[in-house]
C-alpha cells in the first residue's frame, strides 16, 4: 500500500542552512546509556533510525571538553581528536541510510560533575553544583574565551567526524549557554550579565563562532528551552523566552525549541497528552524564517500534518516515538499507519540514562540491542523448524512471544484463561493516567490478527494434562504473577502481623474493582515505583481518605528514574492524599497501622479501616511445577521444551515481560550455549598519547 496523499507534506525535503533533510521527521537529541562507552551499539541504534526513515538523527548531549564531564552519566564526548572515530562510526551508520547526522555540543558548567577530570566546575557566577555538594567558580574573561575556543574546536572535530548539523545547546537548565541566559544564575555586572542583551551575548557568540568555523558545510542548530515552567523565576515563553528568539531569530539555521527542565520536556503520558508543548513553542515560527522543530510525543500523522499546515512546526521532532518505533516515518510513507508501534509514554527509556545502562524500551524490545544482539525492530530470522509452539497466557510477555514467533513463521497457539487479551496491561491501563499503556496490547493484537499462523484461544484455562495432550513441541508459560497481601516484600521477610485481616487488599483486588467501602485507607508502598501512588490515586477517586505509607524517604522513590518523582508527589498532595515517609509497619490491629520510624524513635498509630499492601508478587507457576514434576510424561507427549517467560519466571516491569517474550522468540531453534549472549565493546589496552 502506498502513502496516503494526506501525508505528502510530511515527506517534503527541507533545507537547513547548507544541508537538506529528505523529509520532516527529525530525531531530536536523546541519551541512551551507551554514548562514548558503547560506540558500536550507539552507532547501530542511530543507524536503524536512519533506516527507518528519519531525515535527521541526532546524538545525545556531547561533552565538548574534559572540564565538563557529566560522569557517571554516559553521553557522547568530543574532548579531543581521539573521540572522533567513535562519533564518525555513528555518522557512517546514519549516512548509509540517507539521513543527516546531528550532534548536540554542550559544556554543562555547574550542571557537570567533573568526577572524572577532578577540575573545578565553572559557571556564570560562584554557585553550588546542580547535583553535588561542591561549587562552580565564576568564569572570568579568560574562561569565557577558553569556553568559546573549546566549543569551536569541538565543532571542527564534529565536522571531521562527519556531522551535518552542529547544535548549540541552551536547554533543560543544563548548559552554560543556558545558564548565562538565566536571571537567577547570572548576576554578573560585566557585558555578559545584567540586561537580557548582555545575558544573551555568550549564546549569540557561540552560535556565531560555530557558523564561522563550520557553517560553510554544516548547519548550525540551536536547542533552546523557551519556557522553564517556573513562572517569573525562569525563562517564560511570553517573556524572555520570546525576546531571546526575537533577538536571535535569523542567526541559527534551525530552531529546536522545547520546555525545560527535563522532567517537563520528557513528561510521561500519566501527566501530559501528545502535543503538550504546543502552547509554549507555538510562537516561534512567527518570529523566524528558519525551520522550527518541536516535540511532544508525536505518534499521530494527522496531528503532525496539522502542526505543519497550521504553521506551528516545520519538522516533527521526536525522541521517544523514535525509540518506540524507529520505523515510524517509513510506516507512514508506506501507508502502514496501523503498524506504528506507538510510544506509551512510560519513560523506561529514560532509566537507561539514570542507571547508566544501555537504553531499554517497553514497546520496542530491540532498542539498544541492534549491535549487542543483532536484533532489528522490523526484521527477524525465519523459523528454524516446523515445530509448533503453545503459549499459555496473553499478557505482555505472551503477546510479544506470539507476535515475534508468528513473524518468524512458526505455527503458534496462544491460549488465554480469561476472555480478554492483554493480562496485566489491561488491568494497569485502567488505572488513573495509564490509559496509553494499552498500546502495548493493541500493537501486538493488531499484528497477531494479521498472522494466519497464530491462533488465539480465549477463555481457555489449560491444565497440565491438556497441555501434554496437545503435544505441541514447545510450551511457553506466560501466566503472569499475583500480588501478595501478607506484607512480605522488601521490608518484611515474614508476613506482617494482622495482614491476614479481611480489610487488607492487594493491588490485584483494587484493579479488579474490589475496593474498601470506607476509609481511612492506608496504602503501604514497599515497591517504590508507580503502583503505590497510582492505587492511592484510584482510591482517592472513589472519595476515600487515603494515606500512602512508605519506608522510603519519598513516595514512589524509584520514579526518579522515569522523571516522575516530582510529578507524582505533587499530584498526591494536590489530591489530598497524605504521605507518610520513612515509616515501617509493626503490625495492623484492624483499626490502626502501628508504625515505627526507620531511623529509630517511638511507635505511632495511623487510623486505617482498610490497608492496601503493595509489596511483592509471586509467579503464577502451578502449571510449571506440574509439568516440570513429570519430565518423562513431557517426553512421551513429544514436548521438547517448557519455558517460563515474563512475570511467570520472575515478576518485573512490563518492559521486562515484553523483552522476555521477544527474546524467547529470537532464540527458539538456536543452540543453547554458555557464551555471553550479547556483544560487548572491549576497551583498548593501548593508551592514547
Ligand atoms: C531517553 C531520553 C534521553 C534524552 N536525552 C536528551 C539529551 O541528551 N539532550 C536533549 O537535548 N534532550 C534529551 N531528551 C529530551 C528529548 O530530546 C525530547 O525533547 C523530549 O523527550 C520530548 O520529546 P518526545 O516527546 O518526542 O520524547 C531525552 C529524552 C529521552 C526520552
Ligand atoms: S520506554 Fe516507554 S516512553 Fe520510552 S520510548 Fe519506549 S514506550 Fe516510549
Amino acid at each position: 500500500m502506498g502513502r496516503d496523499p494526506r501525508y505528502d507534506i510530511l515527506f517534503q525535503p527541507m533545507k537547513i542552512g547548507p544541508v537538506t533533510a529528505r523529509n520532516r521527521f527529525y530525531q531530536v537529541p536523546h541519551c541512551n546509556g551507551m554514548g562514548h562507552q558503547h560506540p558500536q551499539a550507539h552507532a547501530a541504534m542511530r543507524g536503524v533510525k536512519a533506516e527507518g526513515g528519519w531525515a535527521v538523527v541526532s546524538t545525545e548531549e556531547c561533552e565538548i571538553h574534559w572540564s565538563s564531564d557529566i560522569t557517571p552519566y554516559i553521553e557522547a564526548r568530543l574532548w579531543d581528536d581521539h573521540d572522533i572515530p567513535h562519533n564518525a562510526m555513528m555518522c557512517e551508520a546514519v549516512h548509509r541510510h540517507g539521513a543527516l547526522a546531528a550532534i548536540e555540543l554542550t559544556h554543562n558548567g555547574p550542571s557537570s560533575s567533573n568526577l572524572t577530570s577532578r577540575e573545578a566546575l565553572i559557571g556564570p557566577r560562584h554557585e553550588p553544583s546542580s547535583y553535588h555538594p561542591w561549587q562552580a567558580r565564576r568564569m572570568d574573561h579568560a574562561d569565557i574565551r577558553d569556553y568559546r575556543r573549546w566549543h569551536r574546536d569541538a565543532a571542527i572535530r564534529a565536522k571531521k567526524a562527519g556531522f551535518d548539523i552542529i547544535y548549540v545547546y541552551a536547554g533543560h537548565d543544563l548548559s552554560l549557554a543556558m545558564h548565562f541566559l538565566q536571571k537567577r544564575r547570572n548576576d554578573r555586572s560585566d557585558e555578559y550579565g545584567g540586561s537580557l542583551e548582555n545575558r544573551v551575548r555568550l549564546f549569540r557568540e557561540v552560535i556565531e563562532d560555530a557558523k564561522e568555523t563550520v557553517g560553510d558545510s554544516c548547519a548550525v542548530a540551536v536547542r533552546f528551552a523557551v519556557d522553564e515552567l517556573m513562572g517569573d523565576g525562569g525563562i517564560t515563553s511570553d517573556g524572555e523566552g520570546r525576546e531571546i528568539v526575537e533577538m536571535l531569530a535569523e542567526l541559527p539555521d534551525l530552531w529546536d525549541v522545547n520546555v525545560s527542565n527535563w522532567k517537563n520536556d520528557s513528561v510521561t503520558s500519566r501527566f501530559a497528552e501528545e502535543g503538550y508543548q504546543e502552547k509554549f513553542i507555538g510562537f516561534v515560527k512567527q518570529l523566524t524564517s528558519k525551520p522550527v522543530v518541536g516535540v511532544g510525543r508525536y505518534t499521530s500523522p494527522d496531528h503532525m500534518v496539522k502542526l505543519i499546515k497550521s504553521g506551528v512546526l516545520d519538522f516533527i521532532g521526536a525522541a521517544r516515538p523514535s525509540i518506540a518505533d524507529p520505523f515510524l516515518p517509513k510506516k507512514i510513507e508506506e501507508g502502514r499507519i496501523e503498524d506504528i508501534r506507538e510510544c506509551i509514554g512510560c519513560n523506561i527509556c529514560v532509566t537507561g540514562d539514570y542507571l547508566m545502562t544501555p537504553i531499554r524500551c517497553t514497546q520496542n524490545p530491540t532498542m539498544g540491542e541492534e549491535w549487542r544482539k543483532n536484533w532489528h525492530p522490523e526484521v527477524i530470522a525465519p523459523r528454524a523448524s516446523e515445530d509448533r509452539v503453545l503459549i499459555v497466557g496473553a499478557g505482555p510477555a505472551g503477546l510479544e512471544a506470539a507476535r515475534a514467533l508468528g513473524q518468524r513463521g512458526y505455527d503458534v497457539h496462544l491460549a488465554e484463561a480469561t476472555t480478554e487479551l492483554g493480562g496485566r496491561v489491561n488491568r494497569e491501563a485502567a488505572l488513573p493516567g495509564l490509559n496509553a499503556w494499552g498500546r502495548v496490547r493493541d500493537y501486538r493484537l493488531y499484528q497477531i490478527g494479521k498472522m494466519p499462523n497464530v491462533t488465539v484461544y480465549r477463555d481457555s484455562r489449560l491444565s497440565a494434562d491438556e497441555i501434554r495432550d496437545f503435544g505441541f513441541e514447545h510450551v511457553v508459560l506466560a501466566t503472569g504473577a499475583t500480588w501478595r497481601k501478607d506484607g512480605v516484600g522488601r521490608s518484611h521477610t515474614f508476613p506482617i502481623r494482622g495482614f491476614d485481616a479481611a480489610a487488607v487488599f492487594s493491588p490485584d483486588d483494587i484493579m479488579a474493582g474490589r475496593l474498601p467501602e470506607q476509609g481511612p485507607v492506608a496504602v503501604f508502598d514497599d515497591d517504590h515505583f508507580y503502583m503505590g501512588g497510582v492505587l492511592a490515586e484510584r482510591l482517592r477517586q472513589q472519595g476515600l481518605d487515603v494515606t500512602l505509607v512508605t519506608a522510603a524517604d519519598t513516595a514512589s522513590s524509584w520514579s526518579a528514574n522515569t522523571l516522575e518523582l516530582m510529578h507524582i508527589n505533587k499530584r498526591l498532595r494536590k489530591l489530598g492524599i497524605a504521605v507518610v515517609t520513612a515509616k515501617d509497619i509493626l503490625y495492623y490491629d484492624g483499626a490502626h497501622l502501628h508504625l515505627a520510624c526507620v531511623y529509630g524513635g517511638g511507635e505511632t498509630k495511623l487510623p486505617a479501616i482498610a490497608v492496601v499492601s503493595v509489596t511483592a508478587r509471586l509467579p503464577e507457576e502451578d502449571l510449571w511445577l506440574a509439568l516440570d514434576a513429570d519430565r518423562p510424561a513431557l517426553q512421551a507427549a513429544g514436548i521438547k521444551s517448557v519455558t517460563r517467560i515474563g512475570d511467570c519466571l520472575a515478576p518485573g516491569l512490563i518492559v521486562q515481560a515484553v523483552y522476555d517474550g521477544h527474546r524467547y522468540a529470537q532464540n527458539l531453534g538456536r543452540p543453547l550455549s554458555d557464551a555471553v549472549p550479547f556483544r560487548r565493546a572491549m576497551p583498548l589496552v593501548t593508551v592514547p598519547s
